[in-house]
């Protein structure tokens, strides 16, 4: 995708990777929030044998003795072990299975059947200076896939078993000061979450976080504005705690910075003692004048820089970005940001890309919602779980909303605490415009109705006590006339668009949006049903039962003034739910974009008319050798007044495009040009033609950007296509493509969009699919050059020109790291 299409955000995209370090917030000295991603070692564990399991299960006593692990001492020879970087996903690497209960994962073998498969353990040596002595040291997940064990120097730390939410564990007691350290994690991905891939491993960024005794509280400090006329009330608050062995009189500072890191405003609270293991509220308030607001096209952020002092001294102090910004449901005129009405235009993404799985380099982030604001799109929802912070640092910084959903709707002990950690990580972000407790809980909303009430009565209170500013709702399935809908500030309605006009009717003060629609499904680049190649026409006639088409779904929501707009189901292809058909389709096919986020035709339907630009979209392409005389469907998407369309120079006749709609046609297929005029006010503004092109005779390799970060973590994005001899892209080319990454850089995975492809996502080679195939390539932490090549492989008797590309890294502040 052109990073021009991203504006602005192109630019602050070039300072974002490795820059921030928290989503949310940043470490300011003295804290340290060091990165814990680099050089770890990994060997796959065993879910049944104790004997391929380091030695773990195989008496009774396995946690007998404090200090007696001896995988996470020294002296365990862990040479054999790979050497690898995080995040990590070792699912994707896994080879498919066919075995109808992996259906829903993606067929990798996972599970409790899997045991070869479905644990690993990733083991590290660091340094811990002696000038630590005395400061808080923590290990901070942002998230692991899924049941995790965590040994520092021979001892048991602790356990979290659920893959989404962020755990972390105080090491300051076992660590050896001045010397070496060791800690060992061991994952198993037995168990899942969630009926979709999931990814296995350590597969989001891990932390070292240092900090003096006396320190603020984790996720603590909030920022909650308040915005009247022209002036902006700031109510700043943070909690700080007191670790050390002494009472401290500590206060607490704030200051306001602007986008440009200009200081706005300050303010303090008063000193306060705090004892040996107490803490302490700390609260104050700050105002700004003409304030500029955060809104989708235009995404200003501030930043609070809280800090605590005692004994004379700064003892901790971090940055908390928010923006300013009023966002409000309407139950008769929907959403409206900043007083301006806004249909929310969105789509519900997980967390999955080819190539990588589950585990995204942070500029992947950044280049997926590229994908989507392309498309117009303003909004995305966390389906169905919490995102990692850089997702949603990126909608901050990019203008995109969110709704962000928790994991398990339940207001039991773990329930409320996966909750209550989505909500204090994130409630600063201004993206964020609702929290969801959850997606589709069928027994809560019906055989369970009464407890489903109660359940999420606790959940909306909690989150309204945690974060007073936001409204909370779920996405449900079905009338929303019981259960947990009953507790919720604003309604979500789950496809079945026969509900939500008499549920307004009959609850006209209750706000509505459609919290998941359509489930369209199609193959990009391929334009017929065809069950024997497990492909869906890219046209926009294919729904299951329970979904709708794009410009169903489109047009309810969008000609209703009551309703906010809503989240397509799904903007990116993704593992698992290989929905319609099964193996050998290994992914979705309801993206609107494929698995590399390459755009499939209804991307265009939605530019269209989510988006401000004119669009002409014309499909499918025009190689249809053989079928000469054949009645072929032909499309276009747009939002201009009239479409004519042409074949060959001669015109077959125009049409006026509906409102939400699209135009077609019916054309006997000659080879040659098929194009398409578009005009406005009688005037033609657009043209676009697809050609019948030749035989493929070269290929071709496009970046997203010539120049990357040499901090070990940037990413490129790298097109591969086949031209025919006059340079047009072959859209149905398939050759086999290798490829050759040389320099400071590494292959991190491969992909092509095709849902049914079971060829590997970290090869260097890879079939094109539809004419399109992937690399995503990784900087190494040294300045220079990537050589990238690209070569057909195998023979099939055609021989196609290799292409190269150089991509230029360059050195940068690197995110302080464990070395
Ligand atoms: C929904 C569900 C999604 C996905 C989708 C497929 O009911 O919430 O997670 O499974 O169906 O159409």
């Amino acid at each position: 995708m052109a990073r021009s299409a991203w504006g602005r955000s192109a630019m602050q995209l070039a300072a974002a990777p490795g820059q921030r370090t928290d989503g949310a917030s940043a470490a300011i000295a003295p804290r340290q929030r060091l990165l814990f991603d680099f050089d770890w070692k990994f060997q796959f564990g065993h879910g049944a044998d104790p004997a391929r399991d380091l030695g773990l299960g195989s008496g009774q006593g396995d946690f007998a003795k404090t200090g007696d692990f001896k995988f996470a001492k020294a002296g365990f020879d862990d040479s054999k072990w790979r050497t690898l970087s995080l995040p990590h996903d070792w699912a994707v690497e896994l080879p498919f299975v066919r075995d109808e209960s992996l259906n829903s994962h993606g067929f990798k073998p996972l599970g409790r059947r899997y045991p070869e498969t479905s644990v690993g353990w990733y083991r590290r040596e660091f340094e811990i200076p002696a000038s630590d002595l005395g400061r808080r040291i923590t290990v901070e997940f942002d998230g692991a896939f899924r049941d995790v064990l965590v040994f520092v120097n021979g001892c048991f730390i602790g356990r979290n078993d659920h893959g989404y939410t962020p755990f972390r564990f105080d090491l300051t007691d076992f660590l050896a000061y001045g010397a070496k350290n060791y800690i060992v994690v061991r994952v198993d991905a037995s168990f899942g979450d969630g009926w979709f891939y999931e990814g296995a491993g350590i597969y989001r960024h891990v932390w070292l976080t240092k900090t003096d005794a006396l320190h603020l509280g984790q996720w603590e400090s909030t920022v909650r504005t308040e915005l009247k006329g022209n002036t902006a009330t700031l109510t700043l608050g943070t909690v700080v705690e007191n670790e050390g062995n002494q009472v401290e009189n500590a206060k607490v500072s704030w200051r306001i910075l602007d986008a440009a890191g200009k200081t706005v405003a300050t303010a303090e609270a008063p000193g306060q003692s705090i004892p040996v293991d107490g803490k302490a509220n700390f609260t104050a308030t700050a105002k700004l004048t003409n304030p500029g607001l955060w809104s989708v096209d235009e995404p200003i952020l501030y930043s609070a820089i809280v800090t605590v002092e005692a004994g004379r001294k700064i003892r901790d102090a971090e940055r908390v970005s928010f923006g300013v910004r009023t966002a409000v449901f309407d139950a008769d005129k929907g959403f409206f940001l900043n007083g301006k009405p806004l249909k929310i235009q969105g789509t519900c993404n997980h967390q999955d890309h080819a190539g990588v799985g589950a585990a995204l380099p942070d500029r992947l982030q950044w280049f997926r919602l590229g994908v989507l604001r392309a498309m117009g799109s303003n909004a995305v929802r966390t389906s169905h779980n919490m995102p990692t912070p850089e997702w949603v640092e990126a909608c901050d910084r990019m203008g995109m909303m969110m709704m962000c959903e928790t994991r398990q709707m339940s207001s039991s002990p773990e329930g409320l605490a996966q909750l209550e950690a989505m909500v204090k990580r994130y409630r600063n972000s201004p993206s964020i415009i609702l929290w969801s407790i959850g997606n589709e809980e069928w027994q809560l909303q019906n055989e369970m109705a009464e407890e489903g009430a109660k359940i999420a009565a606790t959940m909306v209170r909690r989150c309204h006590e945690l974060d007073p500013t936001r409204v909370v709702s779920a996405a449900v399935n079905g009338p929303n006339d019981k259960g947990v809908s009953d507790a919720l500030d604003i309604i979500g309605f789950n496809y079945k668009l026969q509900y939500p006009d008499d549920f307004h009717k009959k609850n006209p003060q209750r706000p509505i949006y459609g919290s998941e629609t359509a489930s369209a499904v199609s193959t990009r680049g391929d334009y017929s049903t065809d069950k024997l190649r497990n492909t869906v026409s890219a046209y926009d006639v294919n729904n299951p039962g329970w979904g709708e088409q794009a410009e169903e779904w489109w047009k309810f929501y969008a000609t209703r003034e009551w309703a906010a707009g809503g989240f397509a189901w799904t903007g990116f292809d993704y593992r698992g739910e290989p929905t319609p058909y099964g193996w050998p389709s290994i992914n979705s096919q309801f993206g609107i974009v494929d698995m590399c986020g390459f755009p499939k035709d209804t991307f265009y339907y939605y530019k269209a008319w989510w988006g401000k630009e004119p669009v002409l979209h014309l499909f499918p392409h025009w190689n249809f050798a053989g079928r000469e005389g054949d009645e072929i469907p032909v499309w276009v998407h747009s939002n201009l007044d009239q479409v004519e369309l042409l074949l060959n120079g001669k015109s077959l006749g125009s049409q006026k495009v509906p409102r939400l709609g699209h135009v077609e046609w019916k054309v006997k297929y000659e080879s040659g040009v098929i194009a398409a005029r578009g005009s406005k006010d009688g005037k033609v503004v657009l043209t676009e033609k697809r050609e019948t092109t030749g035989a493929a005779v070269a290929i071709r390799l496009t970046a997203d950007h010539m120049e990357l970060n040499a901090d070990g973590r940037d990413v490129a994005m790298v097109t591969v296509e086949a031209l025919d001899k006059e340079g047009q892209t072959v859209p149905t080319a398939s050759n086999l493509i290798g490829f050759k990454v040389a320099g400071e850089g590494v292959l991190l995975g491969v992909g092509n969009g095709d849902p049914n492809c079971q060829e590997s996502d970290k090869e260097p080679k890879r079939s094109l699919f539809n004419g399109l195939a992937q690399l995503i390539v990784q900087s190494t932490r040294h300045a220079g050059e990537i050589h990238i090549e690209a070569a057909k492989e195998g023979s099939d008797g055609t021989e196609l020109i290799p292409a190269k590309l150089v991509i230029v890294t360059r050195k940068v502040d690197l995110q302080p790291a464990v070395g």
